[in-house]
């Protein structure tokens, strides 16, 4: 059974490297954010073993390179972004990214934040909107890393 704990940043950047970033250094792996109080990193295990991960952050659009230039409120206090969400292949398709995602989700809107965002590799588009992001703006890149989409969702409402 998959279950999930709180991780400390530090944590987290083992399979940050591993699924997202191979070959660079864990101090790089270091995000704006990571050590902020009220940042939330989970970890879903399996028994002691971690197959996932993803952080939540208060943070504002304008720090993405994809921030549509028609945003309402780049700038927002009220802003929290998802980032580092990752799963280990033999554990994908199995509801561990969902259980990962819906609880940042909650966490952000737990935290009275009104909108939640992320940077999102073009090819999991398709899993951010089950869960009530939309993209806003164009495909960009990000370099060395992809192609991405700024996707956004209110929390005006409590999620699934
Ligand atoms: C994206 C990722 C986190 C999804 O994790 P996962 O554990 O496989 O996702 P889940 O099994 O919880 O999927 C939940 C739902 O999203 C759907 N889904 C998952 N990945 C999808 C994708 N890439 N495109 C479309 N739908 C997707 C699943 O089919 C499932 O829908 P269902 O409940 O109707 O069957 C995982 O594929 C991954 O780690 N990818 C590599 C790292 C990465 O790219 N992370 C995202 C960085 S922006």
């Amino acid at each position: 059974m998959i279950t999930l704990t709180t991780l400390s940043a530090s944590d987290t950047r083992p399979l940050r490297q591993q699924l997202l970033r191979q070959g660079v250094p864990l101090d790089q792996l270091v995000y704006d954010g990571d050590d902020d109080a009220d940042a939330l990193h989970l970890g879903a295990l399996d028994g002691e073993a971690l197959v996932g991960i993803a952080s939540v952050v208060r943070q504002s659009p304008a720090v993405s390179n994809g921030t549509p230039a028609h945003h309402p409120n780049p700038h927002s206090p009220h802003a929290w972004r998802i980032r580092g969400m990752a799963v280990l292949p033999d554990y994908r398709a199995q509801g561990v990214g969902k259980l990962l995602l819906l609880r940042c989700i909650d966490y952000a809107f737990e935290m009275q934040g009104r909108f939640i965002w992320c940077d999102a590799r073009i090819h999991a588009r398709g899993f951010y909107e089950k869960y009530g992001l939309r993209v806003m703006g164009e495909v960009y890149d990000v370099p060395n890393v992809g192609q991405h989409y700024y996707m956004q969702r209110d929390l005006a409402r409590v999620c699934e």
